[in-house]
């Protein structure tokens, strides 16, 4: 029993699985006095010998590393032990059917006996004995105490199996958590690198979303990129089909030129094919425009990231960033990139979608000053340049004009070049109840016709080529006044169409629009055509004509209306006299030719000769040696003969015109310059028409 406390005792030193079954072997042979003893285990279907005591040749055990013992299949009676859970006692090996012939070969012993290590939950080895070299009998106390130390044997090898799961155990749990902590490391490493992203991506958004202006949304995006660590970059945008560089930092001003290119051949094919973020890390390994590649070795790049600029899901341009080192960009970059693409695209379309529609007010704001000082110019002019004439034609003229002002009728006015077609148009907006708003003029004749459509009905953005900006049009500009087409006759076929539709619609369709706007515009349309001729040649719509002729004004000729004649000259001797501070005479030799000459060119013709005549004349009056030659030969050449009395008619009519001119207008003073009294003069003047 002595020996079993030690066992126990030394158990407990140990957990060397080993290490134990050498003690317990050792020990148990000393214990149960058997000299010679092995402890067998089982290894799932194999019962293997792994320890062993000789007491009479050695007093250490040994452990046996060698795989010897028996299958669980074989005929043993250690198999058996194993099998039944119970001690076997064999009184003679060569007789017992049980023993292997393996293990009498081995052992050579005739008695020896055989004890189950019995675990707690099932049998885990055997513990055997024998008295080879004595050949003492084996005792029924000598199988007692083998089944005793058996037992104890099994205690203390499940707590050392049991110790040694454990540490396993624990090594597989220290693995795992160690595992797990790194991944969590991972994971918060990720997660710290997603806020990071959030928050840098919450500060582009702030940011960019902070200015209007496109020069400050670039800056800022400048700014954004600097603090992430990029350091040269160009934002290219396009704008109408055209790629501009916007915004450059880090990069040499020098080559401008590959700037040049359209966007498609600044950037690699790849990238253009689909909006994705695009990483070149070796210009080598993707085909890039023979441009970029020129770009790129001229500053020494040797990676970059490419980035759409996105509005809208539309690729409004692209973002480079570019860096000295090769491989500076990664994969994982892309989605922050895109993002970042998408952000300043919204930003950016934002600032020009904001500058346009300042560039658009101040376009406004251009032409309504423009107009407002035409305008006060214009009345000025009404002012002090009405309409003269007391021709009974001019006064028809301007009873009709009196009639039709205050109405929104159309009208046109027919006449030939400088009678005053403008003169009349102006008259008739300012005797209207349109006179405080705009009076827009258009001369048809003098736009281009590929652009006069534009012109009278505006435009969209990109409605054609070449239109880059939305653009009003002068029939929306004149909305609430009136519209005056000065040369109606030389609008094209296609214009007078439309032309027709606003005038039975009141309302107007931009270029690139389907929105028809409505406008209220009074048209006052003005020509020195025959619109018949040109409707029988077919270059005017005769709906038109009709359309325009509500209130057709006819304007005379000046030749036509020679009584007015005397008047305009003074008229225009007045307007010039700044010119010489002195208002000129004009001698009545002179005048004779001015009232005999057929006036082409009319009103203004007359107008221009009085101005020519003020400055080159060197007295107070304009002499007959003064006036051009063509007015003389012309009056000369075109004085058909005539009744003497008619001739004579003439003359006093002309001179009465002439003196009444230098009388400016007052009778009585014409009266007394003639030598007449008065009564006489009026009789004369009604005589002769005046
Ligand atoms: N009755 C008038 N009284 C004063 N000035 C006149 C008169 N008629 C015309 N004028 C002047 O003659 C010039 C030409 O007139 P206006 O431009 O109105 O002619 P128009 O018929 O429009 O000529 P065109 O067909 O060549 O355009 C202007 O300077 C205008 O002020
Ligand atoms: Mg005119």
């Amino acid at each position: 029993m002595a020996v079993l406390a030690e066992m126990n005792k030394e158990i407990h030193a140990t957990m060397n699985i080993n290490q134990l079954l050498r003690i317990l072997v050792q020990k148990a042979g000393v214990g149960v006095n058997f000299e010679r003893c092995l402890i067998y285990l089982l290894e799932e279907d194999y019962l293997r010998c792994v320890a062993w005591i000789d007491r009479i040749k050695r007093e250490k055990a040994s452990i046996i590393e060698k795989r010897v013992g028996f299958r669980m299949d074989e005929n043993a009676v250690e198999v058996l032990v194993v099998k039944m859970g119970k001690s076997i006692y064999v009184e003679n090996t060569l007789q017992d059917k049980r023993v292997s012939p393996k293990m009498l070969r081995v052992s050579g012993t005739r008695e020896y006996g055989v004890s189950p290590l019995i675990g707690r939950k099932s049998v885990l080895g055997v513990l055997t004995g024998d008295k080879f070299y004595s050949k003492d009998p084996i005792l029924p106390e000598d199988m007692e105490s083998l089944q005793l130390f058996a037992g104890h044997i099994s205690l203390a090898l499940e707590n050392a199996m049991l110790y040694e799961e454990k540490e396993k155990f624990n090594k597989i749990l220290e693995k795992t958590v160690r595992e797990r902590t790194s991944e969590l490391a991972r994971a918060y490493q990720d997660i710290s690198r997603k806020m990071t992203k959030l928050s840098s991506f919450y500060q582009m958004a702030r940011l960019l979303n902070e200015s209007l202006e496109q020069n400050a949304v670039l800056e800022q995006i400048s700014t954004l990129l600097g603090s992430l660590g990029y350091d040269a970059f160009s934002v290219t945008v396009l704008q109408d089909g055209r790629a501009k560089n916007v915004f450059r930092k880090g990069l040499g001003e020098d080559d401008e030129r590959y700037l040049d290119y359209p966007l498609p051949q600044q950037v690699p094919e790849e990238f253009w094919a689909s909006p994705q973020v695009l990483v070149i890390n070796d210009n080598s390994l993707i085909r890039l425009p023979p441009g970029y590649m020129e770009y790129c070795q001229k500053r020494k790049i040797q990676s970059s990231i490419l980035t759409p600029i996105i509005s809208n899901g539309k690729r409004i341009g692209v973002l480079r960033v570019y860096s000295p080192n090769p491989d500076a960009f990664a994969d994982e970059q892309k989605d922050f990139f895109y993002a970042f693409g998408q952000q300043a695209g919204a930003a950016l379309e934002n600032a020009i979608i904001y500058q346009k529609v300042v560039d658009e007010k101040n376009h406004i704001k251009t032409i309504s000053t423009r107009i407002e000082q035409e305008n006060l110019y214009l009345k000025e002019r009404i002012k002090s340049e009405f309409v003269i004439g007391r021709s009974p034609k001019m006064a028809e003229v301007m009873d009709l004009v009196q009639k039709v002002a205050p109405t929104p009728t159309t009208v046109i006015i027919y006449g030939e070049t400088g009678t005053g077609k403008e003169l009349i148009a102006n008259a008739i907006h300012e005797m209207s109840p349109r006179r405080g708003r705009s009076l827009i003029k258009v001369n048809c004749a003098a736009i281009p016709e590929d652009l006069i459509e534009s012109e009278l009905f505006g435009h969209e953005r990109g409605a054609f080529t070449g239109a880059y900006e939305k653009r009003i049009g002068m029939f929306e500009l004149a909305n609430g006044g009136t519209i005056f087409l000065d040369e109606i006759g030389d609008l094209s076929m296609k214009t007078q169409t439309k032309l027709l539709r606003v005038l039975q619609e009141q309302e107007i369709q931009r270029i690139g629009s389907k929105a028809p706007v409505r406008v209220d515009v009074r048209v006052i349309a003005a020509t020195n055509k025959d619109l018949r001729k040109r409707i029988e040649e077919v270059k005017f719509r005769s709906d038109l004509y009709y359309r325009l002729s509500v209130f057709p004004i006819k304007l005379p000729p000046l030749r036509e209306r020679k009584e007015d004649i005397g008047t305009l000259v003074d008229f225009f001797l007045n307007k010039y006299a700044h010119i010489k501070q002195n208002k000129m005479k004009v001698h009545p030799e002179a005048m004779n030719v001015l009232l005999k000459y057929s006036w082409p060119g009319n009103v203004r013709e007359l107008e221009n000769v009085i101005e020519r005549l003020v400055i080159v004349s060197r007295n107070d009056a304009i002499t007959l040696d003064d006036l051009p030659r063509e007015l003389w030969n012309d009056a000369t050449t075109n004085a058909p003969a005539k009744h003497l009395g008619e001739a004579v008619r003439e003359y006093k009519k002309n001179i009465v015109i002439q003196t009444l001119a230098s009388a400016g207008g007052k009778k009585s003073k014409a009266a007394e310059m003639l030598g007449l009294p008065r009564s006489n003069f009026s009789r004369l003047l009604k005589s002769l028409n005046l």
